[in-house]
Formats: C-alpha cells, structure tokens, sequence
C-alpha cells in the first residue's frame, strides 16, 4: 500500500531568517521580535509539530523557564524550554548557530537568561545581548545595531 502523502500540517516549516526565537503562550519575546528590523523565523509553540529547520547561518533569541531557587539544580535542567532543544538538536540547526540572545526577568537572579548562557557554552558561540521581558525601547535599538554589526563581521570573516 502507497503510504499517505504528508499533509500540510506534517511538513517541516523552514526559514531562511537571520534571526530564529522562541516565544511561549506568553509572548513577551514574540512582542520584542515584532519590533525589530529583521526578519525572523520562530521555533513552534508544540514539540509534537516538526521542527524548524534553518537554511543559514542564524542568532538564536530564547527566554529562560527555570525552575524554583529551592531547586537550583531543576531551574538549571529546565532552563532551555523544550522546543529549542528539539530544534537544536538537529545537527543542521546547531551547525549553523552564529550567537545568541537570551530573554528573562532579573526577579528570577542567579537564573537570569541562564538558557543563553547553557547555549553558549554548548554551541561555542557567544551570548550577544540580555533583555527583561518584553525589552525597552532602547534594547530594541542596540539588538538592531548590534545585529547588524554582527553580521557585517561575520561577512569578513575568512571561510
Ligand atoms: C515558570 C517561569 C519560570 C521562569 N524562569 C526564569 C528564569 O529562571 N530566569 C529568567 O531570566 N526568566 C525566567 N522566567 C521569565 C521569562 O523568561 C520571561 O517572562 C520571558 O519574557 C518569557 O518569554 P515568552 O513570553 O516569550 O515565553 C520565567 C517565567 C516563568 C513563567
């Protein structure tokens, strides 16, 4: 029997963005993308859809869900929400990271923007910006010239 062909809801959604993010049901960094320059791809809300896959070289922008200071180690564990993990998780997306920016509240502490940091470190490239919820005015202004900034060098960079 010829298996069914996949329907439009099953295909992998893919971007060509500079800049790919996550954002929950909450929405705070989809608002802080919605106010920047670029153009943007986003990782889906449900890890039960496929995945994005990214078709160049990309900043990724995630906020931190931790867990409680009585639970340092859980807040460390849970730090990068789940869908960035799947998306990262293919060898292709992770290959093709360049930076990252992290999102967060600075009530959470020690914890702030800790998912950027955990992709840093993994992914070897650099946390460029740190912004609390929904960002300034002023954060959207530096996320917009450092963006541009950063891909500019990385264009002179040798192959
Ligand atoms: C349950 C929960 C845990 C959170 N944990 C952290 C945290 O550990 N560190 C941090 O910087 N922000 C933390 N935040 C704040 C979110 O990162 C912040 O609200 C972000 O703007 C949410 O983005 P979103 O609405 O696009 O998902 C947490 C928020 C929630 C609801």
């Amino acid at each position: 029997m010829t298996p069914a062909p996949e329907s439009a809801a099953d295909a992998q959604p893919v971007t060509d963005a500079p800049l790919i993010y996550f954002s929950s049901a909450s929405g705070y960094t989809a608002r802080f993308v919605g106010k920047l320059d670029t153009a943007a791809g986003k990782i889906p809300l449900h890890t039960s859809e496929p995945t994005l896959l990214a078709q160049r070289p990309y900043v990724l922008l995630l906020p931190t869900y931790g867990g409680t200071a009585e639970q340092p180690g859980a807040a460390a564990r849970g730090a990068v929400p789940k869908q960035v993990i799947k998306f990262l998780n293919n060898e292709h997306n992770r290959s093709l990271i360049r930076g990252v920016i992290g999102a967060g509240n600075t009530n959470f502490g020690d914890t702030y923007c800790l998912a950027a940091d955990i992709i840093s470190v993994k992914c070897k490239v650099p946390v460029l910006y740190r912004f609390e919820l929904m960002g300034t005015s002023e954060d959207v202004a530096k996320v917009n010239e450092g963006l541009e900034e950063f891909w500019t060098h990385q264009s002179q960079k040798p192959a």
